[in-house]
């Protein structure tokens, strides 16, 4: 840290260290797996209600415009994504748009996944590359009209589509830094934790406030702000790192639903990674007021 700082010449701009990134020894494939789990990737990608390949997709997303699919993501070279290039999958990942120039849905959070760093984003191509190909053909969405007009995107996308990566913030020490980067980017805590407007953008002022994602069943997203009323203030940063890691709420509750799949990837990080989630978290404004679920007033 000393000797980074004595390098920093005089007219360098103020940076922050390199954040504690503990898979930076890791080889490619071996981070693109690590970054994939934080990222659950599979969770998305893998039909595992009905037994479905690795990723070959075909999940269903229920929401207010319709059904949405997965996609393949196998390395199968005609239904999934073996004859991406590199310049391909960055595209995909950090501008939200497919190789033939096609926009995405925000329902794939490349919303999230735009912070992250070129470099962890071709390692998750990488580890993805050496998984099995399954030609297993995509299934296209079920939407209501008009969402059914991808053309519809390019207005949201310049209202609330804010393209990364995710600068560091060198107002806050490297831990902090890592925790703001895995649930800014990779673990993309925001895409359920914040509420969103009737267009589907995220309402910034009451980020991490919880939210009820209309048509989805199960427990809205709980309000996990630093409020002590609604949200996780009364947590310590310990307790945080431990709910991460076991599923137990500081009152002895078990969190499920949409949170159990989050939380089963969560217990496998490195424990310096979820200390610095909470580290985080932590750092959070407070938001009163709790999700509702809709149609309750
Ligand atoms: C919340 C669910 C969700 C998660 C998590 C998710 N995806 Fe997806 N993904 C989707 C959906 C939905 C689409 C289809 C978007 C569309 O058709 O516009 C998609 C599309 C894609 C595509 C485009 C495939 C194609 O054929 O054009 C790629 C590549 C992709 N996802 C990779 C990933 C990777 C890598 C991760 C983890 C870092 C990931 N996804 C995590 C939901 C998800
Ligand atoms: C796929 C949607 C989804 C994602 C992504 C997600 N959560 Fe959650 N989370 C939920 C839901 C839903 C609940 C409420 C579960 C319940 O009440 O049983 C919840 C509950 C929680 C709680 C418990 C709050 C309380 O008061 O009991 C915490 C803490 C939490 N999430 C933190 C996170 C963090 C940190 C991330 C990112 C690493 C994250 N969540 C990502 C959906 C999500």
């Amino acid at each position: 840290m000393l000797a980074m700082t004595a390098c920093a010449g005089p007219d360098r701009p103020q940076t922050v260290d390199p954040a504690p990134d503990p898979t930076t020894d890791l080889g490619p494939v071996q981070r693109g797996q690590y970054l994939f789990t934080a990222a659950n990737c599979q969770g998305c990608h893998t039909d595992t209600r009905h037994h479905g390949a690795f990723l070959a997709g075909g999940v269903a997303i229920a929401s207010n415009y319709g059904t949405f699919y997965t996609r393949n993501i196998t390395s199968d070279p005609v239904n999934g994504i073996g004859r991406w290039s590199d310049a391909d999958f960055l595209r995909a990942l950090r501008r939200g748009i497919s190789p033939r120039g096609v926009p995405y849905y925000p329902a794939f959070p490349f919303t999230s996944f735009t912070q992250m760093s070129d470099r962890d984003i071709l390692d998750i191509k990488a580890y993805l590359m050496t998984q099995a190909a399954v030609a297993q053909p995509n299934r296209p969405h079920a939407l209501h009209f008009p969402w059914s007009i991808r053309a519809l995107l390019l207005p949201w996308r310049a209202l609330y589509f804010h393209p990364g990566p995710l600068p560091p913030n060198p107002g806050h020490d490297p831990q902090w830094n890592r925790g703001a980067y895995l649930v800014e980017a990779v673990a993309h805590c925001e895409e359920c934790h914040t509420p969103r407007n009737a267009l589907g953008g995220r309402i910034e002022a009451r980020a991490f406030a919880g939210y009820a994602m209309p048509g989805q069943a199960g427990p809205p997203a709980a309000n996990i702000t630093q409020d002590p009323r609604s949200g996780i203030g009364r947590w310590s940063r310990h307790d945080i790192a431990d709910f991460l890691a076991t599923g137990f709420t500081p009152s002895g509750d078990a969190i499920g639903g949409r949170m159990g799949e989050v939380l089963d990837r969560m217990a496998v990080l490195k424990a310096a990674d979820r200390d610095a989630i909470a580290a985080y978290l932590k750092t959070i404004p407070a938001v009163p007021g709790s999700p509702k679920r809709p149609g309750r007033g």
